[in-house]
């Protein structure tokens, strides 16, 4: 399967696609994950980041574009993958169609914005394993603390509520339009289109999966007996 998870800043992106990698086994490429992680080794492309992910600005198509049509080559993206944070403009998701990247299904994770708001806010990371908790939706056992590590758990950078406003910003003008675009794609007939499905995002962690369960399960399925 080849998946394309949309959705704004906080949606839970990240939360279902760690679960949705495990259950059907599928490698998950986080654009988002693969800045923060060029940021804290320090390449030329995290000192590039930085300062723009710190301000919720987005990067430049072509350098997004080049690193994820790379990072899909890799053998391990040959049965199939899941894009979380990409594509996240229409020049990206453009180049996706003109490279003929073939995509099955795009899962909108649609969430208000007051609760993206609620949910960045009480975001910790453990930032070596990309473990995401919450202060009160998901709390780690121990406060602060990674459950699995014991390590301390950090605050993003880019989780200070006057960023997280300028990210929803961001979203609706450069993101949101990515949903029209495959709406119509899909409303063609077009036998390449991706199918588009929405759930509901401002359910729980735990009623979110099962949605996205209900759509999953028919289409791995499909494919194991193709
Ligand atoms: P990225 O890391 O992709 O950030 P994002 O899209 O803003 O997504 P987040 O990781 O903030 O949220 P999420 O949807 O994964 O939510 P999560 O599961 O953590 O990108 C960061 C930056 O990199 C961008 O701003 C940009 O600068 C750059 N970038 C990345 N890709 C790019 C691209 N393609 N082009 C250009 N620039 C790019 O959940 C959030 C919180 O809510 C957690 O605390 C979680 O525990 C909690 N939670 C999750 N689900 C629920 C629920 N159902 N109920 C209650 N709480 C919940």
């Amino acid at each position: 399967m080849r998946i394309i998870l949309l959705g704004s800043p906080g949606a839970g992106k990240g939360t279902q696609a760690k679960f949705i990698a495990e259950h059907y086994a599928l490698p998950i490429i986080s654009t988002g994950d693969m800045l923060r992680a060029a940021v804290s080794q320090g390449t030329p492309l995290g000192q590039h980041a930085k300062t723009l992910m710190e301000s919720g600005q987005l990067l430049p198509d072509e350098l997004m574009i080049q690193l994820v049509e790379e990072r899909i080559r890799a053998p391990d993206c040959e049965a199939g993958f899941l894009l979380d944070g990409f594509p996240r403009t229409l020049p990206q998701a453009e180049a996706l169609r003109r490279q003929k990247v073939p995509i099955d299904l795009v899962i909108e994770i649609a969430t208000e914005d007051e609760e993206i708001v609620r949910r960045l806010s009480g975001r910790r990371i453990h930032p070596a394993s990309g473990r995401v908790y919450h202060l009160h939706y998901h709390p780690p056992r121990i406060p602060n603390r990674d459950d699995q590590t014991g390590e301390v758990l950090v605050q993003r950078e880019d989780d200070q509520e006057v960023t997280i406003r300028e990210r929803l910003r961001v979203y609706h003008q450069q993101t949101k339009p990515l949903i029209a675009y495959y709406r119509d794609w899909q409303r063609t007939g077009d036998a390449h289109a991706p199918a588009y499905v929405q759930v509901d995002g401002s359910a729980s962690v735990d009623h979110v999966r099962q949605q996205i369960i209900e759509v999953l399960n028919p289409w791995s399925w499909a494919q194991s007996r193709k």
